[in-house]
This record gives structure tokens, C-alpha cells and sequence, in this order.
């Protein structure tokens, strides 16, 4: 029997909800197609935007978007993507598939989108090939709420008001996509842009993010924290989960093996290691710790799916992606602290999805139902938590890796909230939770389980969903329960 403890006395921190947040590229068909099909689509829509998929998304609590890239970002000259459709120029998307970026989604629609999502602005702006003076214009265009040419702009384009930026990125993967620069180099670039992203509305100060380590680069957030930290707020992480750990041969995102699994497993626990290690950088070059860690491109990334543009980054997603997501958003919450946001990639069709769709049908894949369950713990106070665990060995990585991840947040209430991630394929735990001070009132819980490659497809859609959870038994102070295999679950504590 594993033993977990719950500690509601020790109150960690706020989970910052953007920790919870999504990332849309101009990539494939996360933005056309998955988002956005046009005013006179068949799709239903609102202002273009499919109306499944911006419900699907509320309904899952999402905080905050950022848009337009990713690499796409460093190509993107926003005025090409203002003013009236007919006018809007066509280019090619580089990057991702060589196919015509016709420009009809843009700055005025991605704000209409947040609208309709209810949820915080992320954008990010070009560094690679854009210059300063168009950076400042943006923003100029999106927030100054005066008499200029921007704002003059803006408003002929049908936008009286300015929109609120709360996240801007100076650029993207400077270190490869976003222009191939050095740390010293980019760190010059990031001061001197930045200084021209204005903060136009008194009571908005825009939150900047600096553009950080590929993985491991641990040189990187030490050069470049040593030029922004007076200047920026964040600094963003990027580090993906390939099953084989090469690029070349990623690995199927629905047919592996239990040693891949494992593998996939062991590489996203590499993620407590990232960030333990990027926050001790950091705290060496900024001990008083103004500067937040970002974690802005996170996810699984395996070969696509045969017969689709190899540029468009489509894979299918299964249980392992949703114990990934699990163990990830666990980690996530019990660096609360430090950790100020972080964004899966990407939200609709590309990676590890929470969404995919095929014209006017939608599926949810197993992504989703976890950050739905998670969705509690936005806003929350992280509190102490431990489990005892057995551990996993991953024979490809020659590592073990935990059977168990918990994370325990409290609301304002006083009601706990317990995620509890058992990441083996074949192994159900049994666990004791004792909650201190605590006398239990009720307890609630819910489970998303399955074989390690259930999925959802367009043919059966609900194959894996969240169900109620109750192979558990109350107790004064806590509750035992038995952990199914490859499973996550949640307890929902009232005292
Ligand atoms: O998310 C896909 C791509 O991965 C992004 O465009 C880029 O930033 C990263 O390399």
C-alpha cells in the first residue's frame, strides 16, 4: 500500500491558471480548417470561427492562447493580415508544408477568438525577420487608445477600442527557427526590440517573454538571463517528448510497444528535470526571481499520421498522450512558484491535440478529457503533498522513472483537489491518503483509463472519456483506493 499525504496547512502558491494554456501555430490545420473556416462556411460559425470547437474549448476551461507561431511567428509581417480579406496578400508558409497562407486569419480575428473563448492574449512577435519598427507598430495597433497613425489603422479596419496583450513574445526559437543566434546576440536583440514594445494602457502592463533554452541548453538561459533580466518576465522552455528520442524516426503515435511507451514515459518526466535545473540557472543570475519560467511549446511529437503533409504535424493521440498531459500538468502544478505559464502544443490537429477535427465533424481525444479534469486546479493554492511509489524501468533510457505523480491543490473553500496520475501500463497501486487536520466530509472522484492505445477517431468518438471513479473507500482523515493501470484520476475532498 503506497502512502500519500496531504498537507492543506502548507500552502505553496497560486496556480497561476495560464500554466493550463494552449498554443495555436499557423501550422497544418490547427488554424484553418480547425479553428477557422470562414463566415460562409457550412460549418456552423461565429465571425468564421467553428462553434464546436470554441465551445469544446470553454467547456475545458482554456486561459490563455498564444498565436501566430512557433517558427511561423519569425515570417509573419502582421500588416499582411489586417484590412479588408480580398486585399490580404497570399504567401507561402516556409515552414510548414510550402502551402498559400492567404492571410484571412489575422490580428483582428485572433482577437475575436479570444473573445469568443473567453481566455487571455498570448502573442508573439517577430524577431528572425521582422524589425523593430514593425514590432512597435503592432503594438501600437492592438493597444494604444489615442490619436495615431496605428490607432487610426486599426479603427478603419473596424476595431474602435484597442485589445489587451497580456503575454508578448520577442521572438521565437532564436536559437533555430527564429534566426539561428547565439544567446549573447539574441539577448542585445531582445533589449532593443523590447524597448520599443510600448506599454500604451496605464492600467496593462505587458507581460514579456524572452525567448529561451531548447531542452537542455542550460548555456542559453544563462547568457540570455544575464542580458534580459532587467526587461523581461518570462523566459521560455521549449522541450518536446519523442518517443525514440530521434528526429528522424519519432516513433507512431498508435502503434508502440510497451518499451516505447515506457520510453515516452521516462522522456516526459524529463520535464521536472528541465525545469529544476533552468530555475537554478536563473536564480544564479537573478536570485530576487522577477523572471518567471515559461513553458510555452510542451507535448508529445511522433512521426504523422500516414498519407498527410509531413509539414502539417498531424498525429493521433491515445491514452499514453493523456498520462503524458497528466504527469506533465502534475509537475506543472508543484512548481506553481515558479512556473508563471505554459502552453501545449497545439491546441487543434498539430502534435499532441485536444482537438482534431475532419470537416464538419470534431473528436475529443484523450488530451482534452485531462485538462478538463485538471481544470480545477486553476486559480487554486498548491499545497504539500507526497505519495510513496514503485518505480518504472524504461530499458530503452536505462532510467526508472515513478509508478505515481500527485499534485493536491485547495480553492477558497477549503476543498481539495487531487490529481493522482499512475503512469504504469500494466500495474494498478494501491494507496492510503491521510489529509492532516482535516475531518472528511465528502469525497467525490473521476477516472480517464484505458488500455495504453485507446483513442478516440471519427468513427467512435467516446472510446475513452471521464467516467465516475468509485474503488475507493473514505476515512475520517483521507481515503484508500485502488489506482488502475495507465489511468488518471481525480478526488474532489470536501471537509
Ligand atoms: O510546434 C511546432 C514547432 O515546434 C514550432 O513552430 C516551433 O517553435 C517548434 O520547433
Amino acid at each position: 500500500m503506497e502512502k500519500y499525504l496531504i498537507n492543506p496547512n502548507q500552502k505553496i502558491s497560486k496556480i497561476n491558471k495560464d500554466i493550463y494554456g494552449h498554443f495555436s501555430e499557423h501550422l497544418g490545420r490547427c488554424i484553418y480548417d480547425g479553428i477557422y473556416v470562414g463566415e460562409n462556411s457550412k460549418i456552423p460559425n461565429v465571425n468564421g470561427m467553428r462553434c464546436d470547437v470554441v465551445n469544446a474549448l470553454k467547456e475545458m476551461g482554456i486561459p490563455v492562447l498564444r498565436w501566430p507561431g512557433g517558427c511561423f511567428a519569425d515570417e509573419y509581417h502582421w500588416k499582411d493580415g489586417v484590412g479588408p480579406k480580398e486585399g490580404r496578400k497570399k504567401m507561402i508558409n516556409t515552414h510548414w508544408g510550402g502551402v498559400v497562407e492567404d492571410n484571412s486569419f489575422g490580428t483582428h480575428e485572433y482577437f475575436e477568438l479570444c473573445r469568443q473563448l473567453g481566455c487571455d492574449t498570448y502573442i508573439n512577435g517577430n524577431v528572425g525577420s521582422g524589425s523593430v519598427q514593425e514590432m512597435n507598430e503592432w503594438v501600437e495597433y492592438m493597444t494604444f487608445d489615442g490619436v495615431s497613425p496605428m490607432a487610426e489603422l486599426r479603427k478603419q479596419n473596424g476595431q474602435d477600442k484597442p485589445w489587451k496583450i497580456k503575454y508578448f513574445g520577442v521572438g521565437n526559437e532564436s536559437w533555430g527557427c527564429g534566426g539561428n543566434m547565439d544567446p549573447e546576440y539574441y539577448g542585445c536583440l531582445y533589449k532593443r526590440y523590447n524597448t520599443y514594445v510600448r506599454d500604451y494602457d496605464g492600467n496593462n502592463r505587458i507581460k514579456r517573454i524572452a525567448c529561451g533554452p531548447n531542452g537542455s541548453d542550460y548555456h542559453w538561459t544563462k547568457e540570455v538571463m544575464d542580458k534580459v533580466k532587467h526587461q523581461a518576465q518570462g523566459i521560455a522552455l521549449h522541450y518536446y517528448t519523442l518517443p525514440t528520442g530521434d528526429w528522424g524516426h519519432k516513433g507512431s503515435s498508435t502503434e508502440f510497444d510497451i518499451k516505447e511507451y515506457n520510453s515516452t514515459i521516462c522522456k516526459a518526466y524529463k520535464m521536472e528535470e528541465l525545469i529544476n535545473n533552468h530555475l537554478a540557472v536563473m536564480d544564479s543570475v537573478n536570485p530576487q526571481k522577477w523572471v518567471k519560467l515559461i513553458i510555452d511549446e510542451w507535448g508529445t511529437w511522433y512521426d504523422v499520421e500516414p498519407g498527410t503533409n509531413p509539414g502539417f504535424l498531424y498525429q493521433q493521440n491515445t491514452m499514453r498522450d493523456a498520462v503524458v498531459a497528466a504527469l506533465t500538468l502534475n509537475i506543472f502544478n508543484k512548481h506553481a512558484d515558479r512556473i508563471m505559464m505554459a502552453n501545449i502544443a497545439q491546441t487543434v490537429n498539430v502534435l499532441q491535440a485536444v482537438i482534431l477535427t475532419e470537416a464538419d465533424k470534431m473528436v475529443l481525444t484523450p488530451t482534452y478529457h485531462v485538462f478538463k479534469m485538471y481544470k480545477d486546479h486553476q486559480e487554486n493554492t498548491l499545497v504539500g503533498s507526497y505519495i510513496t511509489t514503485d518505480e518504472i524501468d524504461s530499458a530503452n533510457d536505462k532510467k526508472k522513472f515513478p509508478q505515481l505523480l500527485e499534485s493536491a491543490s485547495v480553492d477558497e473553500n477549503g476543498n481539495i483537489y487531487s490529481t493522482i496520475t499512475n503512469t504504469s501500463a500494466t500495474k494498478s497501486a494501491k494507496i492510503k491518503c491521510q489529509i492532516a487536520d482535516t475531518k472528511v466530509k465528502s469525497i467525490k472522484a473521476e477516472i480517464l483509463t484505458g488500455d495504453i492505445h485507446d483513442k478516440n477517431d471519427f468513427e467512435n468518438a467516446d472510446a475513452v472519456k471521464t467516467v465516475n471513479f468509485s474503488d475507493f473507500r473514505q476515512l475520517k482523515d483521507g481515503f484508500t483506493a485502488t489506482i488502475p493501470a495507465c489511468s488518471v484520476v481525480k478526488f474532489v475532498i470536501e471537509k
